[in-house]
C-alpha cells in the first residue's frame, strides 16, 4: 500500500501508551474519567478477544482527542465508510479514490492496531454505474477488479475482510433466503462464490467474513435470517468456497426492539461454531430512540443492553472479536442521523449509543462492556 502521509501533530499510540493513561488525562482533560478506567482492549485481550472501533479518515485528520481515546481503548479499527465501493468511486470503473482508506490503513499500521476491511461488496453502497454496465461479462469483470484492487492493495495489513455485506433477505422470498439485489440480479447466486474465491486468491491470510444484520434477537424475521444465513454458510462450505468467519453486526436497541433471548443467541452462535467458523461482533451499538429523555435512565438502559448481549455472546468461545460502531457519541451514524430514520429520536435530543459520550467521558455502557469482558471465559485468540 502507498500509505497516505499522516498529518503531523496527530497523537501516536506510543506517546499515549508511554505516558500511560495519565498522559491521556493530561492531554485531554474531559477524558479524565476515561483515563481512570481500564482500557477495553486490555480487558478483551486478557480473554483472547480483540476489541476495536469504527473510525474515519476525517476523524483521524481532525479530531486528535478522539484519536487519543481510540489509541487508549482499541486494538483494532475498521473504516466506517472509507473503503466502501460507492464512497471511493462514484464516477466510473477504475477511478477509485483510495486516499481516505489509505489514511485509515496507515493509521492502523503506524499505531500497531489490527485492521478490518469493510467492505468489498454491499448492495447498498454499490456505485450507480455498476448496474448500468452493458453486459454480465463486464459486471463480472468489475466485481473481480474491485476485489483484486482492494484486497491486493491492503494485503498483509488486513486482519479480516467483509467480502459480501448483508447477503441475506428472507423477505425477498427466494427459497435460499438470498437478498434479491444488485449482485444477485447481475450475476446470479454464484456471485458469492466468485467474490470469496477472488478475495482468497488476492490474500491467502486475511479472514474472509460474511457480515449480516438483524440476526441476534428473538423475532420471526430474525429467526428466518439466521436460518437462511446458516443455509448459505453450509452451501458455501459444501462448494469449497473459502469462508472463515461470520460477522454479526448487532445494531441493537435499548428499548422497543424484539427481545433478546440469551439461550437462542447462544444456540445460534454454537451452530456457527459447529461449522468450524470464527465469529466476530462487527458493528455493536445500542440506539435509544424509544428510551426516555432523562440521560441517567437512558444510559442505564443502553448499558443494560450492552451487558445482556455481551454476556450471552461471549459465552461462545468461537467469538473472537468485538467491534463497536464508533467509540464516542461524538462520532456515530445514529447521532448524525444517517441512513436509518427508524433509529433517530423523535425529540431533539442527541442519541447516546456508544461507550463514551460526546465529551469522551466513559458512560455506563463502557462499564457494562468492561465488566462483560472481565466476566468472559478465556478463549484461544483467533
Ligand atoms: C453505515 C455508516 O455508519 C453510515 O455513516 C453510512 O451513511 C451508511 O453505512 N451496516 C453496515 C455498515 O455494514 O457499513 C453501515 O454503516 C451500518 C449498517
Amino acid at each position: 500500500m502507498n500509505a497516505a502521509r499522516l498529518p503531523a501533530g496527530r497523537p501516536r499510540r506510543r506517546d499515549v501508551l508511554a505516558g500511560g493513561l495519565a498522559a491521556l488525562a493530561a492531554a485531554s482533560s474531559p477524558s479524565a474519567e476515561a483515563a481512570e478506567t481500564e482500557a477495553l482492549r486490555r480487558l478483551a485481550a486478557a480473554k483472547g478477544l480483540l476489541y476495536g472501533t469504527a473510525i474515519s479518515a476525517g476523524q483521524i485528520d481532525s479530531d486528535p482527542a478522539f484519536v487519543r481515546l481510540v489509541l487508549a481503548q482499541a486494538g483494532l479499527v475498521v473504516p466506517e465508510n472509507d473503503m466502501k465501493w460507492r464512497d471511493i468511486n462514484l464516477g466510473a470503473p477504475g477511478h477509485d479514490d483510495h486516499r481516505p482508506g489509505d489514511t485509515v490503513a496507515g493509521f492502523a499500521v503506524e499505531s500497531g492496531l489490527a485492521l478490518r476491511g469493510h467492505n468489498l461488496l454491499w448492495y447498498f453502497r454499490t456505485p450507480p454505474w455498476f448496474g448500468a454496465l452493458p453486459s454480465r461479462a463486464e459486471q463480472r469483470r468489475a466485481v473481480i477488479d474491485r476485489i483484486r484492487a482492494m484486497v491486493g492493495r491492503y494485503r498483509g495489513i488486513i486482519h479480516s475482510w467483509d467480502v459480501v455485506n448483508e447477503p441475506i433477505e428472507p423477505k425477498d422470498g427466494r427459497p435460499d433466503g438470498l437478498r434479491q439485489a444488485v449482485f444477485l440480479d447481475a450475476l446470479g447466486p454464484g456471485y458469492l462464490d466468485l467474490a470469496y474465491r477472488t478475495a482468497r486468491e488476492a490474500d491467502s491470510k486475511a479472514l474472509l467474513v460474511v457480515n449480516e444484520y438483524d440476526i441476534v434477537l428473538d423475532a420471526p424475521g430474525q429467526e428466518a435470517r439466521r436460518t437462511a444465513l446458516l443455509g448459505l454458510l453450509h452451501r458455501m462450505q459444501s462448494a469449497g468456497t473459502p469462508v472463515d468467519a461470520v460477522g454479526i453486526e448487532a445494531h441493537l436497541r435499548a428499548l422497543g426492539g424484539p427481545p433478546l433471548s440469551p439461550a437462542r443467541l447462544r444456540r445460534f452462535l454454537a451452530d456457527i461454531a459447529g461449522l468450524g467458523l470464527t465469529i466476530q461482533i462487527t458493528e455493536l451499538d445500542v440506539s435509544d430512540e424509544f428510551a426516555p429523555a432523562d440521560i441517567a435512565t437512558r444510559d442505564r438502559l443502553v448499558a443494560d443492553m450492552y451487558r445482556r448481549f455481551l454476556d450471552a455472546a461471549l459465552d461462545e468461545p468461537a467469538v473472537k472479536m468485538v467491534v463497536t460502531w464508533g467509540l464516542s457519541d461524538r462520532h456515530s451514524w445514529i447521532v448524525r442521523r444517517e441512513t436509518n430514520p427508524v433509529r433517530w429520536r423523535r425529540d431533539e435530543l442527541p442519541s447516546r449509543p456508544l461507550p463514551f459520550d460526546a465529551e469522551l467521558r466513559a458512560k455506563p455502557a463502557f462499564t457494562a462492556m468492561a465488566e462483560a469482558f472481565a466476566h468472559a471465559p478465556v478463549r484461544r485468540p483467533g
